[in-house]
């Protein structure tokens, strides 16, 4: 089976020849480099640009981490988190804690938040173990990494002494700026550059995402070789009918324009959830300026059909769905029959929970469809490497065509500074001195 299908039929929308040439003119300038934000366009060709030497020097320090640290902690918040997280997550057993012995360090992540009960629990946590780290910051400067690197690099020397700590330590950050350049380079840690041209949402296929993916026991070059093959499957000069990146983005806009504002992305496989987050983070910022955008919104069922299933039944009708359907699952799982049948199930009996699955999601593609929620269905074989890079690879691609089909900067984000400033202005920072009085007259 192809890595990745896409099935638009029930989204209600028709190509238009005008929607299929404004979508590939918008594929266009992402390759052409001539249309906005267009110094942060290096993810384009990005995975056919990584090379044997390049993986195996993930790989190689990936194990050296694997070889001193029971607990690898990932440092890094937005773009420098939640690609790892999405990936580790679908292609981890989520049970392994729970084995007595793991064939992989348990990777956990810090620095996404400021929460001192989370820092606490961590650090409790990791006591008896041993550890490293991996802190991630393109910029090198942003608040919560910096925090959260603070203390556990002080963990990690207090326990191992200074010298002992450099090779605890990796720091994948830009090639010359920032304060933890500098502090990486004073201190001796090993690096990995983030290029200047791809920004932090961008990134999950640069060593921001596949160091702790290798390190979690990921095979990167497979999810290299996945997205590799998206991006030659939705290459400039590709067919409309062929570019499942372009017709996904066409098939949103279209949505879009016709009043369906929120979309959700969902899937019958836990597993997936935080490719969800992965994705609303990649959306949301990319679109949300300039009062346009669709709101990126999620849910994994079938836990959330008890939950939004009534929402999206008979809610605002200013919704679509996104499904993932995944084809093959890893295991096997039948319902047994039961002599008593109390609860009513024998005729389920023989059933593998897989068939079970479909027919759910079937069923619930027929009826919000009947219910005014047009659907979007993506299919991938099996949660496998190739596939999920594929997936995320596909994902970029329609992002940036989107972006540019309702005429936004899709690289920039110019509305998180916002809420920076105030927090820099009412814990005093240097500098800030006029916003503190401004904001503090405020409360
Ligand atoms: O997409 C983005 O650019 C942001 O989400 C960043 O990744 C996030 O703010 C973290 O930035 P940095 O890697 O500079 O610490």
């Amino acid at each position: 089976m192809a890595l990745l299908k896409l099935n638009t039929a029930k989204s209600g929308i028709v190509f238009s020849e005008e929607l299929k040439q404004s979508a590939l003119a918008a594929n266009a300038l992402l390759h052409s480099g001539k249309g906005a934000g267009n110094d942060f366009l290096g993810w384009v060709n990005l995975p056919s640009s990584i090379d044997k030497a390049q993986i195996d020097a993930i790989n190689a320090c990936a194990a050296s981490l694997r070889s001193k640290a029971d607990v690898v902690i990932c440092i890094g918040i937005g773009g420098s988190y939640l690609g790892a997280k999405a990936v580790l997550d679908a292609m981890s057993n989520p049970f392994e804690l729970l084995h007595a012995k793991h064939e992989n360090p348990v990777v956990l992540f810090a620095g996404q938040n400021i929460s001192e009960d989370y820092t606490a629990e961590l650090l409790a946590a990791v006591k008896e173990h041993s550890i490293a780290t991996i802190v991630i910051s393109k910029s090198g400067t942003t608040t919560e990494p910096a925090i959260a690197f603070r203390i556990i690099k002080e963990e990690i020397e207090k326990r191992y002494g200074k010298e002992e700590a450099k090779s605890r330590i990796v720091a994948i950050t830009d090639q010359a700026r920032g304060a933890l350049k500098t502090l990486a380079t004073q201190e001796g840690y090993q690096t990995f550059v983030i290029p200047d041209n791809v920004g932090g949402r961008f990134s999950v296929l640069t060593p921001v995402g596949l160091l702790p993916l290798a390190v979690g026991g990921v095979d990167i070059e497979a999810l290299v070789a996945g997205a590799q093959a998206m991006e030659a499957a939705t290459a400039e000069g590709v067919a409309f009918d062929d570019n499942l990146a372009a017709q996904y983005a066409a098939t949103r806009f279209e949505l879009y324009k016709a009043g369906k504002k929120i979309e959700i992305l969902g899937s019958y496989e836990p597993k997936l959830q935080n490719i969800n987050e992965w994705w609303k983070q990649l959306y949301g910022e990319s679109e949300g300026k300039e009062n346009k955008g669709i709101f990126p919104a999620s849910v994994t069922f079938t836990a959330d059909l008890h939950s939004m299933g009534q929402y999206i039944q008979e809610g605002e009708r200013t919704l679509f769905e996104t499904i993932i359907s995944v084809e093959k699952p890893a295991h096997e799982v039948k319902v047994e029959a039961d002599e008593a049948n109390l609860d009513g199930l024998n005729f389920l009996a023989g059933k593998r929970l897989h068939e079970i699955n479909k027919m759910a999601e079937l069923g619930v593609q027929l009826a919000h469809i009947d219910g005014g929620v047009p659907n979007l269905l993506i299919q991938i074989p099996a949660i496998e490497e190739k596939a999920i890079g594929a997936l995320l690879y596909f994902f970029e691609k329609a992002c940036g065509i989107s972006g540019y089909l309702i005429e936004v900067n899709p690289f920039n984000q110019p509305g998180v500074e916002a809420y920076k400033k105030n927090m820099f202005a009412l814990l005093d920072k240097p500098g800030y001195e006029e916003e503190s009085k401004a904001i503090k007259a405020r409360l």
